[in-house]
């Protein structure tokens, strides 16, 4: 039998975090064979409730839940997990400035990489959910200099996903059937969904998603907007933030990170730049990626028209200002 794995879970009180936490111990995360221990971490106004959803994992009985983890302490929440899903945060509340809710966040997200370098285990894996997701997984990278930078990434997987529902919807063909949207940039309504390169699985054979649609307004038009802006849309549909697609994605992510990829398939991931397709280095970016041995690898010589151009430099640019503004509230 496997060694279980110890998955961190922050905010696990939250919305995305009761979603979040029985999907990874039915092995939705890291496979129906991996055993799990659950550390969940929350902050000591959400003490009880943290305390209440220990108790439904109890009551459960999940297979593969060999342990649970519930603490306000951010050092026992962290020690020797394998995995760091961080889905804590400060949300926006309204009249409060950009800049103030950067400030509350950058602070976090630097205690806590303190904690994650010090205490976990070799090799963790890091993803950030909690928004501004690209520039707190970027304070989390500074802070934790001795974290490798390919273990640590940012969610945009909802949005890639999302992306793929789109183009099922209007086609109506599975979305299993869907592939290789790429999300570009921020995890923000600048992020770039592109199917420049997506394909659908046909009876025919593999068709590229804009010989089949056939409708370029629409894909360069009212596509791109809902994606960009079905946070927006969800938020006014059910009052509250998207939790079970959010909790769903970040699965999805880590899987194919750990797992892999299938063969011709590729995800996006946000993660450090090197400079690739143009991208400044040094940004937490949104890229295509293939998964293999447990490392992604941007996916190399795609070719990008200007339209692409365009918007992949306008969202990279919203990033530098992001990134710009919090090392400002760090100073
Ligand atoms: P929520 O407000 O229901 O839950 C957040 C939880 O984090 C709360 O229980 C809160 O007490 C806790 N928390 C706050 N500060 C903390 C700290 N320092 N350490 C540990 N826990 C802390 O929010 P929800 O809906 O679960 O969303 C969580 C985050 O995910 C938000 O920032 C949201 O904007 C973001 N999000 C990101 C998505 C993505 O695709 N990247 C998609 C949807 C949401």
């Amino acid at each position: 039998a496997k060694e279980p794995m110890r998955v961190l879970v922050t905010g696990a009180a939250g919305q995305i975090g009761y979603a979040l936490v029985p999907m990874i111990a039915r092995g939705v995360m890291l496979g129906a064979d991996q055993p799990v221990i659950l550390h969940m971490l929350d902050i000591e106004f959400a003490a009880e409730a943290l305390k209440g959803v220990k108790m439904e994992l109890i009551d459960a009985a999940f297979p593969l839940l060999k342990g649970v983890v519930a603490t306000t302490d951010v050092v026992e929440a962290c020690t020797g997990v394998n995995v760091a899903v961080m889905v804590g945060g400060f949300p926006r509340k309204e009249g409060m400035e950009r800049k103030d809710v950067m400030t509350k966040n950058v602070s976090i997200y630097k205690a806590q990489a303190s904690a994650l370098e010090a205490h976990a285990a070799p090799n963790c894996k890091v993803l950030v959910v909690a928004n501004p997701a690209n520039t707190n997984a970027l304070i989390l990278k500074e802070f934790a200099p001795s974290i490798p930078e390919k273990n640590i990434s940012c969610l945009t997987r909802l949005d890639h996903n999302r992306a793929l529902g789109q183009i099922s919807e209007r086609l109506g063909v599975q979305v299993s059937d869907v592939k290789n949207a790429i999300i570009w940039g921020n995890h923000s309504s600048s992020q770039y969904p592109d199917v420049n390169h997506a394909t659908v699985k046909t009876s025919s054979g593999e068709k590229p998603v804009r010989e089949l649609v056939q409708d370029d307004e629409w894909l360069n038009g009212e596509f791109i907007a809902t994606v960009q802006q079905r946070g927006a849309a969800i938020i006014k549909a059910r009052k509250l933030s998207s939790a079970l697609s959010a909790a769903s994605s970040a699965c999805d992510h880590i899987r194919d990170w750990v797992l892999g990829t299938a063969e011709g398939t590729f995800v996006s991931m946000g993660v450090y730049s090197d400079g690739s397709y143009g991208v400044p280095a040094g940004l937490i970016y949104s890229f295509p990626v293939t998964c293999s041995g447990g490392e992604w690898t941007i996916v190399q010589g795609l070719p990008i028209d200007e339209f692409s151009r365009k918007k992949m430099d306008a969202t990279a640019q919203e990033l530098s200002e992001e990134k710009a503004l919090a090392y400002s509230c760090l100073a």
